[in-house]
């Protein structure tokens, strides 16, 4: 999931009360809450995560075969 584009400039307020502006004329909202920036978007919803693919061995470098 990506960002909600809104024309900006925006206020956003935050569930503590809390308020971030941004001037820009666009603004990219955070919906995947994965951003440092939140609530706006910096790209960390790009980032995919490991699959969870079965591992061989016990996962470590010294139980490979030599
Ligand atoms: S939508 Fe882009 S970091 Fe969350």
């Amino acid at each position: 999931m990506g960002p909600a584009l809104v024309e900006g400039p925006v206020e956003v307020v935050l569930a503590d009360g809390s308020v971030r502006r941004s001037e820009r004329p666009v603004v990219a909202l955070c919906l995947c809450r994965r951003s440092r920036l939140y609530p706006f978007c910096d790209t960390s919803h790009r980032r995919r995560s490991r699959p969870t693919a079965p591992r061989s061995g016990r996962g470590t470098a010294s139980s490979r075969p030599g």
